[in-house]
């Protein structure tokens, strides 16, 4: 029987930047070294663990082993893959830190301000943090100067991919995320208790969904500041 276990990476094991693919490597759904990991290897695990659809699967895998141009990555090469951006919501900026491959609770805390009343963050926490993020690292950072469209595309696409595979509760699939959950899988790279991934496949139609709706907000946002 395989264990699936959360346990910690061990010293010579290889992590990503990813909060998802980090948490499949730590319960062993991904070889728990983080290395020789194939594109088939990435769009079966996350379809089984997150129930995310194979189109999307294909898109996230293809664009890394690409980028990265071997059939078998580590974990830790996505680190330096143009698939890295500045903003993120876990990590601080290449440039900005040598620790840019760990955590940063002070990130997480970010982000969680910007829960509503109910402890939920929602897709407008994340319009929100997306433009804290943006102004921070356009203030701290001068190699960052904005994301252009595909870059934006990715980063509302990893905020669709929280709301729709790790939110774990049916009715808040692409609306909404505990804290609790988001912190586990964010901060702890682990699968919180009793957690159930959607019932529903995540399909690139609902993918493009929850990732236009809250660009939508950001875009408004950002033009009631400027008003
Ligand atoms: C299937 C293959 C996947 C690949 C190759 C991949 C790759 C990556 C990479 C390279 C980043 C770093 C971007 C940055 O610089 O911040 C990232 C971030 C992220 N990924 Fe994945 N990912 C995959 C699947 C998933 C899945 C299934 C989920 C959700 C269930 C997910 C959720 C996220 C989130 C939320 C972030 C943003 C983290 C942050 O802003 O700090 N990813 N991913």
């Amino acid at each position: 029987m395989e264990n699936h276990e959360y346990q910690a990476p061990g010293p010579n094991d290889l992590r990503s930047p990813c909060p998802a693919l980090n948490s499949l490597a730590n319960h062993g759904y991904l070889p728990r070294d983080g290395k020789d990991i194939t594109t088939s290897r990435l769009i079966e695990t996350t379809y089984k663990q997150f129930n995310l659809g194979k189109t999307v699967g294909f898109i996230l895998a293809y664009g890394a082993i690409i980028d990265i141009g071997k059939t078998k990555i580590t974990l830790d090469e996505l680190h330096t893959s143009k698939l890295n951006h500045s903003m993120s919501l876990t990590r601080t900026d290449v440039e900005l830190n040598q620790d840019f491959r760990k955590v940063s609770p002070e990130l997480i805390d970010s982000l969680i301000s910007e829960k509503d009343e109910t402890n939920k963050l929602t897709r407008n926490s994340f319009a929100r943090q997306f433009i804290k993020r943006r102004d921070q690292s356009l203030k701290d950072n001068s190699a960052f100067h904005g994301l252009g469209f595909t870059k934006k595309f990715q980063v509302f696409g990893e905020y669709s991919l929280t709301l729709n595979c790790l939110s774990g509760s049916e009715n808040e699939t692409g609306i909404s995320i505990d804290v609790n959950t988001l912190r586990s899988f964010y901060q702890l790279e682990r699968f919180p208790e009793n957690w159930k991934k959607s019932e529903k496949t995540i399909s690139f139609r609902q993918f493009l969904k929850t990732n236009r709706e809250t660009k939508k907000i950001q875009e408004n946002l950002d033009k009631e500041k400027t008003n």
